[in-house]
């Protein structure tokens, strides 16, 4: 089943590039966006996004409020499904409730969704399996085709998600007619383009191997992002803690010098998601220089950057590429990386890193 691989999850890795190019294949043509299975919800009639998920789930959230809010010209709003309604949310049904789920299953999400049905709000859920509780719960269901996901941490459903969100978004500038259609089809180009990069990124595999081999011993492990790094490095961080039981945080840069960077000691190891210097020229100055603040202190610094970006190199101990993409898309190869190396710690430390102690694949308690 495992496909000659050593675990679930690097097979559902390595199975990246296609969960993405499935989940935009039948809903784009000629440049723009039809998504036939949510046509009963008038996009044209919403005012206002909010989005609830857990875990993971909830970090591609993260991105998708950065595109719909650019793209859709509305607010959105992302909230963990199990704070949401324990704190009377505001809800109209100009309100689209959007939940994120793999499993389909998440209690704590579920409950959110039927929260949000009965104060009247519209819902539609993004999932990944066929005809889940919240799927059957909901007004319109966005389904992402990552194919199924045994490993407890979650992979390929999540650059699914973000794909959905991203299709979404497109389909709600579309409706609101917030962006000309020919900039619409730009970045429809863009996303089609993200399964060859993946691609392109899963042959950093040996090189993130080699240096997770090197980390065993550490015992922290910190992650820094800017905008879509953010999630990112949230992300990174919540992978290393459900694998390879390491302490780890993850940081938006910006807030360093707020607090975080008194935990920056010689040797700390650091992963930054360093933003593209082509089309993010203002924010990867400022993730430079945070960059230059921590290796001042003796971080080690390993940096996620695009390929070409020389202004990395002085400061960083180590630089994984990833291919040039658009600053939304950049996510969606970034992540890939720190997957690889929470996984290949994991292995190195001998660790079961399909089944992760004390987690379930879906969870079906509050
Ligand atoms: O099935 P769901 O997407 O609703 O699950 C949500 C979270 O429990 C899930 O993403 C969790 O954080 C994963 N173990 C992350 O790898």
């Amino acid at each position: 089943e495992k496909g000659g691989w050593d675990s679930f999850m690097a097979k559902e890795i390595s199975e990246e590039p296609e969960a993405v190019a499935n989940t935009i294949r039948g809903r784009v043509q000629d440049g723009t966006v039809t998504i036939p299975e949510i046509e009963g919800i008038d996009l044209a009639a919403i005012d206002r996004v909010l989005v609830i998920a857990c875990g993971t789930a909830a970090y591609a959230g993260t991105l998708g409020k950065y595109a719909m809010e650019m793209w859709g010209g509305l607010p959105v709003e992302v909230e963990l499904a199990h704070e949401f309604r324990y704190r009377h949310p505001f809800l109209s049904p100009s309100t689209l409730v959007v939940s994120i789920s793999q499993s389909g299953e998440t209690m704590d999400t579920l409950m959110a969704v039927r929260y949000a049905h009965e104060r009247g709000a519209t819902t539609l859920s993004i999932c990944n399996t066929q005809g889940a509780t919240i799927a059957r719960e909901s007004d319109g269901v966005l389904y992402t085709h990552a194919g199924p996901e045994v490993a407890v941490a979650s992979t390929k459903a999540f650059v699914a998600q973000i794909t959905a969100l991203y299709l979404l978004g497109l389909a709600i500038a579309q409706a609101r007619r917030t962006m000309p259609p020919e900039q619409i089809g730009e970045q429809l180009d863009e996303l089609a383009a993200v399964p060859e990069k993946l691609t392109e990124v899963l042959e950093s595999a040996d090189e993130v191997r080699t240096l997770a081999q090197s980390m065993t011993d550490t015992r922290s492990v910190l992650f820094l992002g800017r905008h879509v790094g953010y999630p990112i490095a949230l992300e990174g961080a919540l992978k290393l803690k459900e694998l390879a039981y390491i302490h780890a945080e993850g940081f938006a840069a910006g807030e360093l010098k707020h607090g975080p960077i008194a935990l920056i000691e010689p040797g700390q190891r650091v992963f930054v998601i360093v933003p593209s210097p082509r089309y993010a020229e203002e924010l990867h100055a400022k993730v430079v220089s945070n960059i230059q603040e921590i290796r001042a202190r003796g971080a080690h610094v390993i940096a996620i950057a695009e390929a070409g970006d020389v202004a990395v190199l002085p400061y960083a101990d180590d630089v994984i590429r990833i291919p040039l993409a658009s600053p939304l898309m950049e996510p969606l190869l970034a992540v890939v990386p720190l997957q690889l190396f929470a996984l290949e710690l994991a292995a190195a430390k001998g660790l079961d890193v399909d089944q992760p102690r004390n987690l379930a694949k879906s969870v079906t308690v509050e």
